[in-house]
């Protein structure tokens, strides 16, 4: 089944309002729109409403926020609500990206919270799995992506407006990337546990992990691969102008 390609750029904690402002002025200039291809941007919160302004009437062109804390309001300092990211223009959310589980210490369980708020508010949940290179070598990366997949996505409706974002922690970064086969492999796993808790055929997983202009046309070729979660290489608008005009 082809499923319509999806480019996610992640900035991570690059480009704040004005930045981004500027990466939109010139990627809106150069991106040409493909039929059925969506662009979403994940900008530090303090961009969203910055992100969303300028791509106002670019229906293709969608905002999302880096990450949610799952209570609705209160003294939680730091914490962005899925409210207040939908207020500032967000329309889908990642979770469990793993700079959240390696860096902050996000077990599956939060995780599960935060998709279940993110998809309680009217948000579409991008659920990022991965397994560690450790795991890899043990031959544990099926069971890990699995793990990940069946509590993060816990006590979730079938129906729910989820996206899923396979990214190997190992290529995170690195300047090291699945090869498309390898990529493959895990896709078709998680596949089939999406199958298994009844999700819709139509649910899309992305690879992430090093992904370039140079190898993108590769992966995206792939029809398990549904489009792709690019960090560092979607920090240039040139550059991430060519690596979305990618595809059939
Ligand atoms: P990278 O990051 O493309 O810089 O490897 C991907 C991600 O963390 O989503």
């Amino acid at each position: 089944m082809s499923r319509p390609l999806l480019f996610a750029a992640n900035w991570k904690m690059h480009l704040g309002p004005g930045e981004a402002r500027t990466f939109l002025d010139r990627f809106l200039a150069i991106d040409t729109p493909r039929h059925g291809r969506t662009v979403m941007f994940f900008p530090p919160a303090v961009s969203l409403e910055a992100t969303a302004e300028r791509l106002r009437g670019h229906e293709h062109d969608l905002v999302g926020v880096q990450d949610v804390y799952w209570e609705a309001k209160g003294a939680f300092t730091g914490a962005t609500s899925v409210a207040l990211a939908r207020g500032a223009g967000a329309s889908a959310a990642l979770v469990g990206h793993s700079e959240r589980r390696h860096v902050f210490g996000e077990t599956d369980t939060e995780t599960n919270r935060k998709v279940r708020a993110v998809l309680d508010g009217g948000l579409q949940a991008m659920l990022c799995v991965g397994e560690q290179l450790a795991e890899r070598e043990r031959g544990e990366t099926e069971a890990t992506v699995t793990r990940q997949l069946r509590t993060g996505l816990a006590n979730v409706t079938a129906g729910a407006d989820l996206v899923i974002a396979y990214e190997p922690v190992w290529a995170i970064g690195t300047g090291r990337t699945a090869t498309p086969s390898d990529a493959v492999v895990v896709h078709t796993a998680i596949r089939m546990v999406l199958v298994d808790l009844g999700f819709a055929r139509d649910t899309r997983v992305l690879y992430g992990g090093s992904v370039n202009v140079g190898n993108v046309a590769q992966l995206v070729a792939e029809p398990e691969v549904d489009g792709v979660l690019v960090g560092g290489a979607s920090l240039d608008p040139d550059g991430w102008a060519r690596i979305c005009a990618v595809g059939p």
